[in-house]
Order: C-alpha cells, then sequence, then structure tokens
C-alpha cells in the first residue's frame, strides 16, 4: 500500500511536496497525468506513458494526491481514480463543490458561515442566433443583479476563475453594463459570471489553511497569509501584492473550521485553502499614507525574494538550495521593522473586525511554497501528507477488479 502524487508537470509547490515527504520518510509515488494512457477492456488495465508502464503502481497505490493544475483536468483525475478504487485528495465531492465560487457559497450559507452577499444569473450576457444575429442580454442582467445588490459598487467575476482575472469591480450602471458585455462562458469557465456585494474590506484579505484527517477533527492553522496593497481592490497574491504572516483571532479559526466542513462534507480526509475578508467599514484606524508609506520601505527586500523566486534555473538545478535562498530572502524582509508594524496593524483590525469576517472562496489546490509557507509558516505539503497517510490503510479500497 502506498501514497502518490499526480499531476501533470512538476511546478514548484509539487517539487516541495516530494522534498517534504522524503523529509518526512514518507515514500511517495509519481504518477502521471498527461501523455499516458489509461485502457480498460477484456479483463485488463492498463496505464502507461510511451516509454514507461505504470499499472503496477496505479494498482498498489490507496491514497492519491491530486495536484493536476487547470479545474476541469482535476476534477477528471479526482473522478477517474475514485472510479479506480483510490482516496483521492481532495475527493471529487469536495473538488466539485471548490469548482464554482457560487456553489461553495451555497454550502456557507446553508451553514450560517458569513459570505458576501452573492447573485447568480445563468444567462450569458450574449446569445447568437442560427442566422448569426447577436442578441444582447447585458442591461437584463444589469437589472437583475441591482435589483438585489442596489445600484452601488458591486464585484463582478467569474464563477470558475483563479489569479483574480476577470474579477472587477463596477462602481456604477454604466460599468457594470461594460464588464458583462466584455464577458463570455468558457471552457474554463463554463458557468458564466456571477455578481458580488463590494465589501468595504480594508488593504488586505486572508488566505486560511484548514484540513482534516480521516479519524480526527478538521483544524484550522492559527496563522494566517494576508495579501495586502492598495493598488487595486484585489488583493490577491498573484497581483504582486505584498504578504503577512498574521495570527488569526480564534473566532475566526472556529469559523474556517465551520467553512471547511461545509466544503468537505462527510468525507474522511481533505485540504481546504478558504479567501476571507473583513467588512470593516469605517473602521480604519490608522492612516493609509502611513501603511503606505510602511509598505514602500518593504519593497526593496520583497523584490529581492521576487528575483529568487523567479531564478529558475537555481530552482531546477538544486530545489533545497534554491528554497533555502528563498526562505533567506523572506527571513530579511520579515526582519523589517516596518514589516512587524503593518503585521501588527492588520493583526489588530481582524481582532476589531472578527464578527465582520466574511469568507467567500474555497481553494482546493492552494501554491504555497514560496509564501504561505514561509511567511505564515504552514507547510501545507505537511497535512496534505498526513491526510493522505491517514487514509492509506482504509478499508474503503476495493483491489481493482481487473487488476489480476
Ligand atoms: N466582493 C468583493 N469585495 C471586495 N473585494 C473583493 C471581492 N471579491 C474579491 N475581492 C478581491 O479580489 C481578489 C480576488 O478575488 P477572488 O479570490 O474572488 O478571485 P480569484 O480569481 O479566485 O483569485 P485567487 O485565485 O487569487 O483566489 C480577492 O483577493 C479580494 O481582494
Ligand atoms: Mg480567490
Amino acid at each position: 500500500m502506498s501514497i502518490a502524487i499526480l499531476y501533470e508537470y512538476p511546478e514548484t509547490d509539487e517539487m516541495g511536496i516530494k522534498q517534504t515527504a522524503k523529509d518526512m520518510g514518507i515514500d511517495l509515488t509519481y504518477i502521471p497525468f498527461r501523455k499516458i494512457s489509461v485502457s480498460i477492456g477484456n479483463g485488463t488495465f492498463g496505464f502507461s506513458s510511451p516509454s514507461r508502464d505504470f499499472r503496477d503502481i496505479v494498482g498498489e497505490v490507496n491514497a492519491v494526491l491530486n495536484r493536476t493544475q487547470s479545474k476541469n483536468r482535476r476534477l477528471y483525475a479526482s473522478s477517474i481514480m475514485e472510479g479506480l478504487g483510490k482516496y483521492v485528495i481532495n475527493p471529487l465531492e469536495v473538488e466539485t463543490l471548490c469548482f464554482s465560487k457560487f456553489r461553495t457559497l451555497v454550502e456557507f450559507w446553508k451553514r450560517n458561515i458569513p459570505i458576501p452577499k452573492t447573485v447568480f444569473i445563468p444567462c450569458d450576457a450574449h446569445d447568437r442566433t442560427l442566422r448569426g444575429v447577436t442578441i444582447h442580454n447585458e442591461e437584463a442582467i444589469a437589472d437583475l443583479m441591482q435589483k438585489d445588490l442596489g445600484s452601488g459598487s458591486i464585484v463582478v467575476k467569474p464563477d470558475a476563475g483563479t489569479h483574480g482575472n476577470d474579477v472587477r469591480l463596477a462602481r456604477n450602471r454604466e460599468s457594470l453594463v461594460k464588464f458583462l458585455d466584455g464577458t463570455e462562458p468558457s471552457i474554463t469557465n463554463p458557468v458564466g459570471f456571477i455578481a458580488q456585494e463590494f465589501v468595504e474590506k480594508w488593504f488586505y484579505d486572508l488566505r486560511i489553511i484548514v484540513a482534516k484527517e480521516r479519524g480526527t477533527p478538521p483544524t484550522c492553522y492559527p496563522t494566517a497569509l494576508a495579501r495586502a496593497g492598495f493598488k487595486d481592490f484585489r488583493t490577491n497574491t498573484y497581483l504582486g501584492n505584498m504578504v503577512f504572516g498574521v495570527k488569526l483571532p480564534i473566532k475566526v479559526q472556529k469559523l474556517a473550521v465551520r467553512a471547511g466542513e461545509a466544503v468537505g462534507q462527510e468525507t474522511e480526509a481533505w485540504l481546504l485553502a478558504l479567501d476571507a475578508m473583513f467588512n470593516v467599514g469605517e473602521d480604519r484606524f490608522v492612516d493609509d499614507g502611513f501603511i503606505m508609506s510602511e509598505m514602500e520601505k518593504l519593497l526593496p527586500s520583497f523584490d529581492k525574494a521576487k528575483d529568487v523566486k523567479r531564478d529558475e534555473q537555481s530552482k531546477n538545478r538544486d530545489f533545497r538550495l534554491w528554497s533555502n535562498s528563498l526562505e533567506k530572502a523572506y527571513g530579511d524582509y520579515m526582519s523589517n521593522d516596518a514589516y512587524s508594524k503593518v503585521k501588527e496593524i492588520i493583526e489588530q483590525s481582524m481582532d476589531r473586525g472578527k464578527d465582520r469576517i466574511l469568507f467567500h472562496e474555497a481553494n482546493s489546490t492552494p501554491e504555497f511554497w514560496e509564501q504561505t509557507r514561509i511567511i505564515a509558516g504552514v507547510n501545507v505539503a505537511e497535512p496534505l501528507l498526513k491526510c493522505a497517510k491517514s487514509v492509506e490503510g482504509w478499508s474503503f479500497y476495493q483491489k481493482l477488479k481487473s487488476y489480476q
């Protein structure tokens, strides 16, 4: 019996998971999920790449860490592996809920977990008739959105999106209609766009890690990654915002556990990264100018860490050495007085606003090696591997019927 990691390409996080497995003394097998063939029929089962047969490996594996990158491929990988009798982290049920932001929010809402008011309208901005005429639905969609969310600021975002792409803030009717006109469903975002109340957060939002191993209750990591910046209303890290490791108020940790349970459902083991914001409104107890000037002081050391991050050659030459250099670079950044000052402001703000937190997304395959691990001190590879270990010998597994 063994556990495996499955992916198309090894990126930083996958390399990190492998290194962590080595450090924890866990034997982690690799299963490719790109140029391979999965064959069934005539009482046989096959799983092979052009140069290698993975049939025995797949046959023996019990728990699979699904690290395929695109949401669609991930869904399918979970589905196939579960079909073959494996326990997948995350299970298909969890993956399916995470696929859609609206679907995730339905689970939060059902359990009274605070969320931003969100509207889903099952209609695309444009319809095309058989004769090639385009029918515009933007005005009708905007009417429905404003009926529920009012005529003020509205956030429009893809139901299945990542990295903050196409997340837009409409300040008035005109820009709302314009954004809607620019939306089209796609293969990666088949359901289209949702509208959300604009949350009056301050200059930061949160990425919180919650995990559940089989046989133990779910836990929330007490520190989280705060992503912070003033450039854009989107504060997520992909857009280059700064990051701070912050201690979460107990009340927030408890809510995060409930949010995790809402998405984890009844499954035995899972790991999720939850996105949350505080609706602080007017409670901005420090001048923005002061915070900006402190963040300005952090820029040189933050940029140095970014340079190390981008150094693909060093990363591919010696991953461990590169990881050590990155730790050192972020260590320098975190040792600044300005870092401690901004971190304290965020912690104070969370404490004052702990009753005004809103959860808005659950991510099933979070990036973690570079920032969550070093800045928030949460090496997500550890709980992931522990989750896989916890289900490794579980009786759920059937030997593959045709795998003799
Ligand atoms: N309703 C909202 N009100 C205010 N700000 C918002 C709202 N929704 C999103 N944001 C901001 O935009 C950022 C990106 O939004 P969101 O997380 O929904 O997009 P995403 O594509 O899932 O990004 P990621 O993959 O980085 O999580 C958030 O980090 C947050 O700062
Ligand atoms: Mg998000």
